[in-house]
């Protein structure tokens, strides 16, 4: 297990909530969980440096030691797909350097996981997809599905890909939460347990809608309910019964 590439079906599904909370409940299991967030867009010029929030984030809750340049080595201004913000800047989203960073990471970490900007086949340019990114880091896949109508075909859609491009897919997290901030209603339960039904990937983890406000900052606390809900089996199967001390 050297790295763990998170996708979504989507933008906005909840890969980096998903991400954090995985990387938390491996550290409290007492494996050594690195974070990568290779590409992001969107990110802000900070201090001489564009600064993506995801990468931010995971650094700080998980990983402040690591350098900020093997976390995220491309971090892009445009918020949009990789392939149109490198094109706008003129920019070639390098392979290599990506790969580069991961292994430095990989060598100090147990494990080190990979959030991917988007869903599995957002452009990178004109030949590469965040599906040929993962497979280039040698990385199986966790596949985060946010409850929505629509969140069944995403889903199965987003594994067949995954699965006809032989990529190896560890498992699935269904995240509750929804845009509209309203409760999991009986109709929204019947559709993630019609998704279920058809998943042939374990289900690592479901993760409930947390009530944030308005200014909230993600910490341990605030991710705390979320921590309990990961299965870690599947990732990583001889885990010692009793968690190791931080
Ligand atoms: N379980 C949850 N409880 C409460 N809020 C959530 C939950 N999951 C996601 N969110 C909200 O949705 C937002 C988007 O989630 P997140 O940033 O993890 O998505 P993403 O898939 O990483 O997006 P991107 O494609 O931009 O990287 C979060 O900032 C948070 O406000
Ligand atoms: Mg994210």
């Amino acid at each position: 297990m050297a790295g763990i590439f998170i996708t979504g079906t989507d933008t906005g599904v909840g890969k980096t909530v998903a991400t954090a909370a995985l990387g938390l409940a491996l550290r409290e299991a007492g494996v050594n969980a690195g974070v990568m967030k290779p590409i992001e867009t969107g990110a802000q010029l900070v201090s001489g440096r564009r600064r993506g929030e995801d990468a931010a984030v995971l650094h700080r809750l998980l990983a402040p030691g690591d350098p900020i340049e093997d976390v995220n080595p491309i971090a892009l201004a445009l918020p949009t797909a990789p392939s149109a913000a490198a094109r706008l800047e003129g920019a070639t989203i390098d392979l290599a350097r990506i790969r580069e960073a991961c292994a430095r990471l990989e060598a100090r970490h147990d494990v080190v996981l990979v959030e991917g900007a988007g869903g599995l086949l957002v452009p990178i340019d004109g030949k590469t997809t965040m599906a040929d990114l993962a497979r280039t880091l040698g990385c199986p896949l966790i596949v985060v599905a946010r409850q929505r109508l629509g969140t069944i075909n995403h889903t199965l859609l987003t594994l067949r890909e995954a699965d006809r491009r032989g990529l190896r897919i560890a498992g699935v997290v269904l995240n509750e939460w929804d845009p509209s901030g309203d409760p999991l209603s009986e109709a929204d339960a019947l559709n993630l347990q019609e998704l279920r039904e058809r998943l042939e990937t374990p289900v690592i983890a479901d993760l409930p809608a947390l009530a944030l406000g308005p200014s909230h900052t993600w910490s341990p606390a605030a991710l705390a309910p979320l921590v309990g809900r990961f299965d870690l089996d599947p990732l990583v199967p001889n885990l010692p019964k009793a968690p190791r001390p931080l």
